[in-house]
């Protein structure tokens, strides 16, 4: 039989070990390879080969003959034909399963504000009331009101802004790391659609605080309540609507 030439060796060799790497390397140990690692251990393979035949001018001659015959021997019409289609048929099979539309069950609907539990809580502790308590002092005692405001804003640079950003708008520094973003409160679909109860679920009892149908996403949004006190908290949603401009849902609306 005649020796397969040193194009056929190269060729079953790269072809051989990305076989191994794929499906052998894989079951051997019961995880499939990332294809990242398989892509840099064919490209170090290629790099091998390419060094194994340039290092003589022979070799890399006799690596090239077999290439050379193809593109220019006059016997080698029906080879060199096989190559012009297969190789673009092959290119267009490769890329279409590729990019075609895979089918696959149906993501799970999310929703971004789900309904809030029947009872309002602060730790255990059931909340009677789903008014702010300080939200009267707005018309009763606008200077006290106006303290709850200021100590609202305090709490909020101290805890929120990280997040929901120097200016509300959800623009914060950790921002950019999270999915889902941080609530922009700036967006007028967002404070005057909540009664102010709403925000106090979600501020007290944060993502984890989230029913089934707010999941699967990972809100990062902290369970506040393990940190601040009821007063702060019902001050910190004071202070997101004197900020912004917007009036929360009213209750009963
Ligand atoms: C670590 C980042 C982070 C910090 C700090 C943070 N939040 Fe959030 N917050 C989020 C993310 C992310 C969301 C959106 C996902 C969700 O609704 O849980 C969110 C959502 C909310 C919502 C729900 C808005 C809506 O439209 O349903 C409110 C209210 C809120 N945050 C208030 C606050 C307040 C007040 C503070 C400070 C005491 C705060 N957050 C601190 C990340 C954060």
């Amino acid at each position: 039989m005649r020796k397969p030439s040193l194009f056929t060796i190269c060729f079953v060799i790269f072809i051989a070990s990305w076989i191994f790497l794929r499906y052998i390397v894989g079951s051997l140990i019961s995880v499939p390879i990332p294809n990242s690692v398989i892509v840099m251990y064919m490209a170090l393979i290629l790099i091998a080969i390419l060094v194994h035949i340039s290092v003589e001018d022979s070799r890399l001659s006799e690596f090239l003959r077999p290439i050379i015959e193809t593109l220019v021997d006059e016997n080698k019409k029906v080879r060199r034909i096989v190559l012009v289609v297969l190789i673009p048929l092959f290119m267009l099979g490769y890329t279409y399963t590729n990019i075609a539309q895979k089918a696959g069950p149906p993501g799970d609907p999310r929703d971004a504000h789900p309904s809030p539990p029947l009872e309002l809580t602060y730790k255990d502790e059931v909340i009677e009331d789903v008014e702010n308590p300080y939200r009267h002092l707005e018309k009763d005692n606008p200077e006290e009101f106006k303290s709850h405001v200021e100590n609202g804003r305090r709490v909020y640079y101290d805890n929120c802004f990280y997040c929901h950003g120097d200016h509300l708008d959800g623009q914060g520094h950790f921002a950019s790391a999270l999915n889902p973003l941080p609530a922009n409160f700036q967006d007028p679909g967002i404070i005057p659609n909540f009664q102010e109860s709403f925000f106090f679920w979600r501020i007290s009892k944060g993502g984890p605080g989230l029913p089934k149908e707010g999941t699967p996403w990972n809100s990062a949004m902290p369970i506040w309540e393990d940190h601040l006190e009821k007063e702060e908290i019902w001050d910190v949603i004071l202070f997101l609507s004197e900020y912004t401009g917007y009036s929360y849902r009213e209750v009963g609306h």
